[in-house]
């Protein structure tokens, strides 16, 4: 049966890797090792600024102007089960800009908050901000984590609802790509246009290098190069 191209390899493993890197946050800061913490939610900020990038420059479905539909779409969706895109449907199309602001939230709060451990290093723009709003910016970040649980639990029953209602496997396309004719949200489905993993990995290149180089390099007033030269040694002895 032919096969629909759904989601392109960068979305793919943006997906998977914040997955990844969400659960690493959460573990690391619960074992307390602050500085693993901050470099898995920069990695996790990373992600997010490449997904924002990739919504305008991907391809079809990844792009938010092929998938954010008015209001009226996902009542219809909601109503009657109705959909002309074969990504996101309209109404997860809001769940995923939800999900977009609130992982920006948790990033952008943490980015300046102190280490209360006292075994590591405060975050790099916990100096940008005075100690009051520093409290209420570390109350966000403490409490918009079960925002993010709501929303990931959310997330996981749609696709448990999906598979037992519709039959669809939403898990294996979001790892392989490709759905079936006969497993697709519309009759009219095509695959995929603009597939240019090559530009993902320039974008992700540059998100990439040049935020953790703003947060740990530029305001600690390091210069690039020194700060590529010591950051490949440093990844060099967590590796080797
Ligand atoms: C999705 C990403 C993130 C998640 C899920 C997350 C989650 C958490 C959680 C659950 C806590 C404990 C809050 C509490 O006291 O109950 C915490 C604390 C903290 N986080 Fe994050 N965080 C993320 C991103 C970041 C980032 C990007 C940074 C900075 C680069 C950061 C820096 C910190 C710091 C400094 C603390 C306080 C540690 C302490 O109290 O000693 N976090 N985070």
């Amino acid at each position: 049966m032919k096969k629909i191209k759904v989601w392109d390899l960068p979305i793919r493993l943006f997906h998977w890797s914040l997955v990844v890197m969400i659960v690493v946050c959460i573990y690391t800061i619960n074992v307390d090792n602050v500085t693993a913490h901050q470099y898995a939610g920069t990695f996790v900020l990373v992600l997010l600024l490449f997904r924002v990038l990739w919504g305008l420059l991907g391809s079809t479905t990844a792009k938010f102007w092929d998938f954010v539909k008015g209001p009226m779409s996902a009542y219809q969706y909601l109503r009657y089960g109705i959909t002309k895109t074969e990504g996101h449907n309209p109404l997860g199309a809001y769940m995923v800009l939800l999900m977009l602001l609130v992982l920006f939230t948790q990033t952008i709060t943490g980015l300046f908050l102190t280490d209360n451990t006292y075994l590591h290093q405060d975050s790099p723009l916990y100096q940008w901000v005075g100690s009051d709003a520093r409290s209420v910016l570390k109350t966000i970040h403490q409490y918009n984590l079960y925002v993010i649980y709501t929303m990931v639990g959310l997330h996981v029953a749609a696709i448990v609802l999906y598979f037992l209602v519709k039959g669809q496997n939403l898990v294996k396309t979001m790892v392989v790509g490709t759905r079936t004719e006969d497993e697709c949200h519309t009759p009219f489905a095509t695959s995929i246009e603009g597939n240019r993993p090559w530009l993902a990995l320039i974008i992700f290149g540059l998100v990439g290098v040049l935020v953790p180089y703003f947060l740990y390099g530029y305001v600690k007033n390091i210069g690039l190069i020194t700060w590529i030269e010591n950051t490949l040694i440093w990844l060099k002895g967590l590796l080797l």
